[in-house]
């Protein structure tokens, strides 16, 4: 049988940092309650010449060193943005064509917070399914250009940058016991009202900027975040303490805490990221993921969980042997 084996990671950032002192100057929030309610101390805001693609090719880069491959080894890009470059084509097609690719295909994937585990589970199904070899998965966005900066209840809760994994077919024998295992996915329209962007083509014909009722988010988050590792490791046919990492989106602390300690998986065991990077909705969980493999954390072997929850709802797991 065929699976899903990662085989290179990377990240990228903005080059402005921006302080939860700094937003004091723009709204009326102050350092304590940002970080007692949220767990953000800063985070990265693209500038001049920074866009979602931009991000995304800096991050599709990293991971090909990481992994020693070159874009001619590469077959799909599959794109988990909110915020892409143009509305069309695809910020996938764009990001193909900055790494130089003509062959092969791109799309982009948009499921928000959530778009990196959607995307994630799709391109393991393209492996499965024998119509991919190597694909490159990409979370990447801009959620700053898409923030009311007037708006205190959001504008502090966000920031920019991209992430990026390899998937690489390998049949059992080559992937040994790594690889993806289990993924579950969910999303809910009747909670488009508590976390969604005013605005769109069909609709408004602008941008629109997001709008969230924050209370109402984190009333489901735990629940809906637990019960999707629950069918994962169910799936796996393995429990809580067989894992060794959880890689949670990185929206709130105080949602990530809650989550682990429902599942009983110690904080130990959990990569936080949210303190430097914010939520950088899809983008969140490769970054996470590149800065816990780059340090050694996550080694080779190591059964992990990624998961997430947002806009729509949309929520998901996946879990892997790295
Ligand atoms: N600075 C200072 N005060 C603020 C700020 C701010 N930036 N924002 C809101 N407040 C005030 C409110 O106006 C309110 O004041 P009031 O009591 O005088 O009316 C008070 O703080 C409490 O506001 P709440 O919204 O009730 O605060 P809460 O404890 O719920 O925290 C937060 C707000 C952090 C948004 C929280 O609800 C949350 O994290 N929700 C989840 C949202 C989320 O993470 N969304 C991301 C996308 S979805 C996902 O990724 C899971």
């Amino acid at each position: 049988m065929t699976r899903s084996v990662v085989c290179g990671f990377g990240s990228a950032l903005p080059r402005r940092v921006v302080t939860n002192e700094e937003l004091q100057k723009l709204v009326d929030t102050s350092d304590s309650w940002i970080q007692q309610r949220t767990g953000i101390k800063q985070r990265y805001i693209a500038g001049e010449g920074e866009t979602t693609a931009s991000l995304g090719e800096a991050a599709a880069r990293a991971a090909l060193a990481n992994a020693g491959l070159s874009p001619d080894d590469i077959d799909l890009i599959v794109v988990a943005t909110s915020t892409p470059d143009n509305t069309f084509p695809a910020t996938a097609v764009n990001i193909q064509h900055r790494l130089g690719m003509n062959h092969g295909f791109a799309f982009d994937m948009q499921a928000v917070c959530s778009g990196f585990v959607y995307a994630v589970t799709t391109a393991d199904n393209f492996i499965r399914a024998g119509r991919a070899k190597r694909v490159l998965v990409i979370g990447a966005e801009t959620f700053s250009r898409l923030l009311d900066w007037t708006d205190r209840t959001t504008c502090v809760l966000f920031g920019d940058g991209a992430g990026a994994i390899i998937l690489e077919a390998a049949d059992d024998a080559a992937a040994g016991d790594r690889g993806i295992i289990a993924a579950s996915l969910r999303s809910d329209g009747a909670h488009c009202e508590k976390l969604y962007v005013d605005g769109g083509v069909s609709t408004t014909g602008d941008i629109g900027h997001l709008r969230m009722q924050g209370r109402e988010v984190f009333k489901h988050a735990v629940g809906m975040i637990t019960d999707v590792i629950v069918a994962a490791f169910d799936e796996a046919g393995i429990t809580a303490d067989e894992l060794d990492w959880l890689v949670p989106h990185q929206a709130n602390r105080r949602i990530i805490e809650g989550s682990a300690k429902k599942l009983g998986i110690p904080m130990e065991k959990v990569v936080v990221t949210v303190d430097q990077h914010a939520n950088t909705s899809a983008a969140s969980i490769p970054l996470a993921l590149a800065a816990a493999a780059g340090d050694g954390r996550i080694k080779r072997g190591d059964t992990v969980m990624l998961e997430a929850m947002g806009g729509g709802f949309t929520w998901g797991a996946v879990l892997l042997r790295w």
